[in-house]
């Protein structure tokens, strides 16, 4: 075949393709097949060569009269496509300036947060910091320091998250306790809220949940500055006529311990359901700081006494709010969230 022949060749090659060119990308793929390097018109460019040179000038300029009616007809395309694209773009973004905007829910307070920040503001009434602890803990302060040594049978009232052999997630904010104490000299007086976490799971117990602690240390602190103080808090938390009694219980970081009752705020005393007909609601775990906890944090037991207490604040809320399911807490559901107002 003569380069004549092969010229017109390529001609057709091109009007055939450039019909079904309806991407930039298979524009690309065309401009490369036939005016790259390697394309076929530069292969037909290398090939002068092997012609005879008086034929030459004349070829010369068959072959670059083809070069440029290949670029041009490329260029129109692309010029083409650039437009349909853009055509398209701005129908797609186009904007409905008279469409309803969406309406947005408003959000509300979490129970917790409510009963968290109702906590915080009376018990800094009364003069107490707050002091915030990790919640990733070693053995020492969740347990040992507590005087809750490894093999102690009250651990087993706290299924424990171990992550490695001595890192745990704490079970308790009473852990913070010893950070307080191991670091500040008495008088002490701190309120230390936090998650805590615990393997238990069903319609009163999550493996995540929040607690309120609380520890008093001075010379002369008494069991009865923990029970004059935990009147006023009743108060405060559920209403005036509220009033508090202490039964006699077990926890090892204190000693004597005590679970400390409300009275029912539902129906005064007299028995409903809310108080299970025993006209009392259990709301919290006190006690005076056991004098081991106090020497393993350098403080002589002699010279200083504490109280301390903690409660769960899921509970709390439940209690105040009427929730009869914790589930309820966790899901995030702004149809229930936007019942609850300070
Ligand atoms: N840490 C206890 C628990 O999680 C609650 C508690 C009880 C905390 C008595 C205290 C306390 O500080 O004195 O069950």
């Amino acid at each position: 075949m003569d380069v004549q022949d092969k010229i017109k060749k390529i001609e057709e090659q091109i009007e055939d393709t450039v019909k079904d060119i309806k991407t930039s990308k298979t524009l690309q793929e065309m401009k490369m097949r036939f005016l790259g390097k390697t394309g076929e018109i530069s292969a037909l460019l290398k090939n002068m060569r092997d012609v005879p040179p008086e034929q030459r000038p004349a070829m010369g300029k068959l072959l670059n009269a083809l070069r440029q009616w290949t670029e041009e007809k490329f260029d129109s395309i692309e010029s083409r496509l650039k437009e349909l694209e853009l055509k398209k773009r701005y129908s797609e973004e186009k904007i409905d300036v008279t469409m309803p905007a969406e309406i947005s829910d408003d959000g509300a307070y979490h129970p917790n947060t409510l009963i968290r920040n109702e906590l915080i503001s009376i018990f800094s009434g009364m003069g107490f910091e707050i002091f915030e602890g990790p919640e990733i803990e070693n053995d020492y302060y969740n347990f040992t320091a507590l005087n809750t040594p490894k093999d102690h049978p009250a651990r087993d009232m706290q299924d424990t998250f171990y992550l490695a052999e001595d890192l745990l997630l704490r079970t308790q904010t009473s852990a913070g306790q010893i950070r307080v104490m191991e670091n500040k000299k008495p008088p002490i007086k701190i309120l230390s809220p936090g998650k805590v976490y615990r393997s238990d799971d069903d319609a009163t117990h999550s493996p995540m949940f929040s607690q309120m602690e609380g520890l008093v240390v001075d010379k002369g602190i008494t069991l009865c500055d923990l029970k004059g103080m935990l009147d006023e808090f009743a108060k405060k938390i559920f209403g005036g006529g509220v009033k508090t009694r202490l039964r006699p219980s077990y926890f090892p970081f204190t000693e004597p311990s005590v679970e400390v009752d409300v009275s029912c705020f539902e129906c005064g005393g007299n028995g409903c359901r809310l108080c299970k007909g025993t006209g009392w609601i259990e709301v919290l775990g006190a006690g005076m700081v056991n004098r081991r906890v106090l020497e393993g944090c350098g403080i002589d037991p002699d010279e200083y006494t504490g109280f301390a207490f903690g409660m769960g604040i899921e509970r709390i809320a439940m209690l105040k709010y009427g929730i009869n399911n914790m589930k309820l807490l966790f899901e995030g559901d702004t149809r229930f969230l936007k019942q609850f107002k300070d």
